[in-house]
């Protein structure tokens, strides 16, 4: 596509222009945006740009292998990855409140960041995902994010960085074109929205490791089916919840009491607003089968029929 080549073409020069023989740091998450700009900045610059990538415990299966060979293997970015699993589950041991649990995530995320970036030398420029959308409507998701995890305003004082923000004037079709022409895998590129804290809203009430897997392992099935049934990119969302309850059931003649998993999936067009996908039903009864038999601990599974408003699309 002519046009696309064009803007990489345009981007790539106004970046090298701004930067110059100085360095750029990028807070990647594996998510579209963050991955875009990377890729995009990395055009520009190669070794002049140094990622950083906070693996806080809980991402999706997969998801940190996942960044590492893409980007960093794939393209040869320059990606320092900070195993932070404990530092963030110690953090969030015994809080059950879902604000708390945001609260204690994005801070941590600023000072695990901010550890990192000062073992660097001599970065001049913080690149961030913002795109035009974040900035005319301030109260999104994305915005929300890059406020709570990358904007310069939530850095410690003494990280003075000038900002680069190649996408803020593109939406995310655009983005998505954008990453495509720069090799970005479709995968990435086409990524459902996920939340900065991760799992950690999807473990309803206190986090636990073992909760974790299970919410970690029932959603990497999830999506296999989904992806496998075609339905990956008209579902705007499709995700597990482990709610903090347990229930009877029956396994061959052993009486079992354990987890109920919960099962979203929702259309929308910016997440504002959403309605329950309607999942055909001899899909939501594989992927029900395989739930409850190849992960420990869940005896049921529910679908939940409700809308944004009134409910959200998260359950926390
Ligand atoms: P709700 O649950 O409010 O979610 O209907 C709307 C969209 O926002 C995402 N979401 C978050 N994203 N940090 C984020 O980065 C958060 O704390 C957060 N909470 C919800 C949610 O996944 C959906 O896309």
């Amino acid at each position: 596509d002519w046009t696309m080549e064009h803007v990489v073409e345009m981007e790539v020069e106004k970046i090298r222009e701004q930067v110059g023989d100085r360095k750029v740091l990028c807070a990647l998450s594996g998510g579209v945006d963050s991955s875009v700009v990377a890729a995009l900045i990395h055009k520009a610059i190669g070794d002049q740009l140094t990622c950083i990538f906070v693996d806080h415990g809980l991402l999706r299966k997969g998801e940190a292998d996942d960044v590492m060979r893409t980007l960093g293997e794939g393209f040869h970015m320059n990606i320092i990855k900070v195993d932070a699993q404990e530092r963030f589950l110690s953090k969030l041991e015994g809080v059950s409140d879902p604000e708390q649990k945001r609260k204690i995530i994005g801070n941590e995320f600023i000072y695990v960041f901010d550890d990192e970036a000062d073992k660097l030398k001599d970065i001049d420029f913080l690149a961030q995902g913002t795109l035009y959308t974040d900035i005319i409507e301030s109260g999104t998701e994305t915005a929300q994010t890059i406020k709570s995890h990358h904007n310069v305003g939530g850095l410690p004082e003494k990280m003075q960085f000038d900002l680069i923000e190649p996408l803020n004037t593109l939406f995310k079709d655009e983005v998505r074109a954008l990453g495509t022409e720069l090799g970005v895998p479709e995968h990435i590129v086409w990524r459902q929205p996920f939340p900065g804290p991760g799992l950690a809203i999807r473990v309803l009430g206190e986090i636990t490791e073992e909760k974790l897997a299970i919410v970690r392992e029932s959603d990497y099935i999830l999506r296999e089916e989904i992806k496998k049934a075609g339905l990956d990119r008209d579902i705007w969302q499709y995700f597990t919840v482990l709610p903090n309850f347990r229930s009877v059931g029956v396994m061959g003649d052993m009486r079992t009491y354990d987890y109920t998993i919960g099962i979203r999936a929702v259309t929308s067009i910016d997440g504002m607003t959403s309605d329950w996908a309607r999942i055909p039903w001899e899909i939501l009864e594989k992927i029900s089968n395989r739930l409850v038999n190849e992960v420990d601990h869940i005896n049921r599974v529910v679908y939940d029929v409700t809308s944004k408003p009134p409910s959200t699309i998260e359950w926390e």
